[in-house]
């Protein structure tokens, strides 16, 4: 691999992992156009569904939800990386659904976590467009997954039960 190219993804333990993260003011900061450009880079080299900056060791309010198959999740459905910049949301619906999770911060594992089936995002989008989104299902979940990362959760800590939480080994073995 181009070492220029290669980004480390911050490990669990990691104190940016558990950091609330900024919101960003001006999207079109040339900073913030490199970071995004970082994390898209980061996200492609790996098997991930999608990122939050605090994973590249950027306290800051932007992630990318970018739901494919892959070695690591096979059954993904297909969308468009899509960069949301200082996300928010809200819960459409009470029901919850629990299904398998894993982590680019967290390697080995996965986890059954109980996720909202229907929210509506809100979010500024990379050429700085306010967007409202509504997604279901395994794309809400990602959503999910990727905004605890930018107020300092992982997904571990939305697991019921710890025998929710098995080895990825395990995981293949099953799915
Ligand atoms: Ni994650």
């Amino acid at each position: 691999m181009n070492t220029s190219n290669s980004y480390e993804i911050a490990q669990l333990g990691a104190q940016v992992l558990r950091q609330m993260a900024i919101s960003v003011p001006d999207v079109h900061d040339a900073d913030i156009q490199q970071l995004i450009k970082d994390m898209q880079t980061a996200l492609s080299a790996s098997e991930g569904v999608g990122l939050a900056a605090p994973q590249i060791g950027v306290s800051k309010c932007i992630i990318i939800v970018a739901s494919k198959p892959t070695r690591r999740y096979p059954c993904a459905p297909l969308m468009e990386a899509t960069v949301m910049i200082n996300p928010s949301f809200e819960i459409l619906s009470a029901t919850t659904e629990k299904d398998w999770e894993g982590c680019l911060s967290i390697p080995g594992i996965r986890a059954l976590v109980p996720r909202y089936t229907h929210i509506m995002a809100h979010y500024t989008d990379i050429q700085g467009i306010g967007v409202t989104l509504p997604m279901e299902g395994f794309v809400a979940r990602v959503f999910q997954h990727e905004f605890d990362h930018l107020e300092g959760k992982v997904y571990l800590d939305k697991v019921e039960n710890n025998t929710d939480i098995i080895s990825e080994s395990e995981y293949f073995k099953l799915h």
